[in-house]
């Protein structure tokens, strides 16, 4: 069967694959009804009488005939499920598109014209997207009744993928300017609400926090309005259907490749069916379409799963690999990286530096980093953002970057390119460049002593780019962390027309997109790592660009494996950047532990190590460079106890050939002598593995029968076990 197919005279459009089915029915009148999405099927053909069940059909009063008119195929216009609910109409439900054009209301009606199918995926300029090999797409093309401007509604299916690309893109081929003052991703009508809502809220050093509600009538709302993806609300969301779990039943989980306000809503009305809107936040937003221009929409990522939570993050971590990164190094060099800011902070100079770097090479470091404070009069966090100039009095870079090759490692450095302090000669010379500076206001909110420039002016981003690359051409470095350290508060933009504020969000995104896709394309080989406070900007629209991302700026085990587990469930462990930092709570070797299920690295003084915790983690990082590569970054991923929902938390990783599987156990609250099986997952049951925790060698089959064996111990608080199973070859 074809991925994509149309069957003309059922007028039924299917998306399927193995895994998966999505069918399509195109009505009377020109609207898409979403007739199926569910587990695969053999045959879709009758689907096109799903929705002839039932008599009534909505009426309309037709101006031109002046006669009352039904569907002639019983279209129910308030309650279908649709693709594209128009609005303004019968719909009440909530469209994915509003315009406004030039006889000011809102009303918005766009029926299909043509479609077309092709191999490959859409790409859309300017805005990071989904690519790679074996997939399809269905391009719709609706017209607006009043309108004359086109909606392209694009949906791709890869052939090994149970995963969904589903994204809108405006074309306005009129001669008038139209106001977008909507403009989602997609629109999902299931017809049933029986699941339940989970998202991932919390806050700084907090991230993604375990949400679990029943969907319940009227609207739920999962968003951010702070400018970036947040801490506070990440994109990535699930519907889980009533009863499903870990490994069985059905599981969706939504995503947009995007970094700026989302809003996920979820709408049950009177007919109890499930309404889907999942796009750009639409508080704010008013986007002008001057004739000839087009406006796209972020893309979602939809996983659709029958095997639970499991299967569902399965197909989003291959997704991730296989088809957003866009770094062009080797997926197999991960280097273990030693970042300086825990351990000095702002206080260091060369000396120091170089001490950090001779002793963090004992640990296994392969690319040292330094981070804030090297730059302009960076002494503390009042000053000096905008100024991307070595501050020389401080560190001579060009030595430090010399001892770096002489020990053999690699070099990075730390920036934030899309903030300023008013302390700055960036900002002194250039205040206008500040978000909000121009718009007459009498104070700005200052966020860590900042102000967050106005990436919507092409002129402070050309600025910025040229002391990045000024920067990079001296000293070429093979890694940039790149952080984001405050939200947008007041979003006003000095560089653009007051009828064009409401785009400042969306251009604020945009110019972080262009310079970012300018200098990842100009330094292929330089790593980019996403940050923003941590963890508040982990999105699929920085995994584009940047391979990994710092997961959080706790690294504390007792918080930070909630946030590590949490985080799984959407993004594959291969992006998580965990490090092992001086936290006490925990031993090093349970440090270790955690961030090797990432990609590894330390953030400590290296110089108070014991000579014993040197050697425990340079233990580590001899696992992490043998097995990161086959069992974490490209194996597969196993959550074995959520502890979200119990003491233990406990993680599996499986090799591709099933040769070799990682686990870490860690309880929460002390617990004395008790059973405590655990049961593995993904080996092959025929093979023997030893372990090295008791020694023992089993089959597959005794593992995942009967488990790994951490009974009769006393577990104290957040003891953790690493085990290692490796296949026993006679
Ligand atoms: C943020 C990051 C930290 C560190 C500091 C530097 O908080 O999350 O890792 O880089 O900024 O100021």
């Amino acid at each position: 069967m074809r991925l994509v197919d149309y069957n003309e005279k059922l007028r039924l459009f299917t998306l399927s694959n193995n895994s998966f089915g999505y069918a399509i029915y195109l009505n009377d009148a020109g609207y898409l009804e979403t007739v199926y999405f569910g587990r695969a099927m053999r045959d879709y053909s009758d689907f096109a009488c799903v929705r002839e069940a039932g008599e009534y059909a909505s009426p309309r009063y037709n101006i031109r005939t002046a006669r009352e008119e039904g569907y002639r195929d019983g279209f129910k216009a308030d309650a279908a499920p649709l693709e594209v609910s128009p609005h303004g109409t019968w719909d009440k439900r909530g469209a994915p598109i509003i315009l406004r054009g030039a006889r000011g209301g809102f009303e918005t009606d766009f029926r299909y014209e043509s479609h077309r199918i092709y191999a490959g995926l859409p790409v859309e300029e300017g805005m990071p997207h989904a690519h790679g090999a074996g997939a399809e797409t269905l391009e719709l093309t609706l017209r607006e009744r009043t309108y004359n401007v086109l909606l392209r509604l694009n949906l791709s299916v890869f052939s090994d993928k149970n995963i969904l690309i589903k994204n809108f893109a405006l074309e306005n081929a009129g001669g008038a300017a139209v106001k977008i003052v909507r403009a989602m991703s997609m629109q999902l009508d299931l017809p049933s609400a029986d699941y339940d809502l989970v998202h991932f809220c919390g806050r700084w050093a907090k991230e993604r926090d375990w949400c679990e509600n029943p969907v319940h009538d009227g609207v739920q709302e999962v968003s951010s309005n702070l400018g970036r993806s947040s801490a506070e609300e990440n994109p990535f969301v699930i519907l889980k259907a009533r009863g499903a779990d870990e490994t069985q039943g059905e599981a969706i989980g939504l995503n947009l490749i995007y970094s700026g306000n989302f809003k996920f809503r979820a709408f049950v009305g009177a007919y109890r069916g499930l309404h889907i809107t999942y796009g750009m936040n639409d508080e704010d937003f008013e986007w002008t379409l001057a004739p000839g221009e087009r406006f796209a929409a972020p893309q979602a990522v939809v996983a659709y799963s029958a095997e639970g939570l499991g299967g569902m993050s399965a197909a989003m971590h291959r997704f991730v690999r296989e088809n957003l990164v866009t770094y062009g190094g080797s997926r197999a060099d991960r280097p273990i990286l030693f970042n300086s800011w825990e351990g000095c902070y702002f206080s260091f100079d060369t000396a120091r530096i170089l001490t950090y770097i001779d002793e963090s090479v004992r640990i296994g470091t392969q690319l040292f980093v330094l981070d804030d404070g090297w730059f302009g009069a960076r002494d503390d966090d009042t000053r000096g953002l905008g100024d991307w100039r070595v501050n020389l009095k401080k560190i001579d870079l060009h030595k430090v970057m010399a001892h770096c090759k002489e020990m053999g490692i690699r070099f990075g450095i730390w920036f934030e390119p899309e903030m300023v302090n008013f302390d700055s000669d960036l900002f002194r010379a250039h205040p206008e460049y500040a978000l909000g500076m121009n718009a007459g206001r009498q104070e700005l909110s200052l966020m860590r002593h900042q102000l967050h420039l106005d990436f919507a002016c092409a002129a402070a981003v050309e600025n910025i780019y040229a002391q990045m690359k000024a920067f990079l051409s001296e000293y070429p470095v093979d890694y940039i962390k790149w952080d984001y350290n405050r939200t947008v508060a007041e979003h006003l933009s000095g560089s653009l027309p007051p009828e064009r504020q409401g785009e400042v969000y969306h251009r604020l995104v945009l110019g972080y997109y262009t310079l970012l896709g300018r200098l990842t394309a100009e330094f292929p080989h330089t790593m980019f790592e996403g940050c923003s406070s941590g963890g508040g900007r982990f999105d699929l629209g920085t995994l584009y660009y940047c391979p990994q991302i710092w997961c959080s700026d706790e690294s504390d085990p007792a918080q930070r494996m909630d946030i590590q587990f949490n985080t799984s469930y959407g993004y594959p462990l291969s992006a998580i950047g965990s490090h092992v930092n001086d936290s006490k709570v925990a031993p090093y070797r349970t440090k270790a532990a955690l961030a090797l299920f990432g990609t590894y690295g330390y953030e400590m003084n290296p110089e108070l190590l014991t000579e014993e915790e040197v050697h425990t983690l340079a233990a580590a990082a001899e696992l992490y460079q043998k097995y990161h590569l086959s069992v974490i970054e490209e194996g597969t991923l196993y959550r074995l106890c959520a502890p979200h929902s119990g003491n233990y938390m406990c993680m599996q990783c499986v090799s591709q050939d099933r040769s070799a599987s990682l686990v870490i156990f860690m309880n929460k609250l002390k617990e004395g002598d008790r059973f405590r099986f655990i049961r593995l997952r993904g080996l092959d049951g025929e093979k023997r593995y030893r372990n090295d925790f008791d020694g023992q060698t089993h089959t597959g089959e005794y593992y995942m029968r009967v488990g790994l064996n951490f009974s009769r111990e006393w577990l104290g608080e957040f003891d953790c076990r690493l085990v290692l199973l490796t296949e026993e070859v006679l």
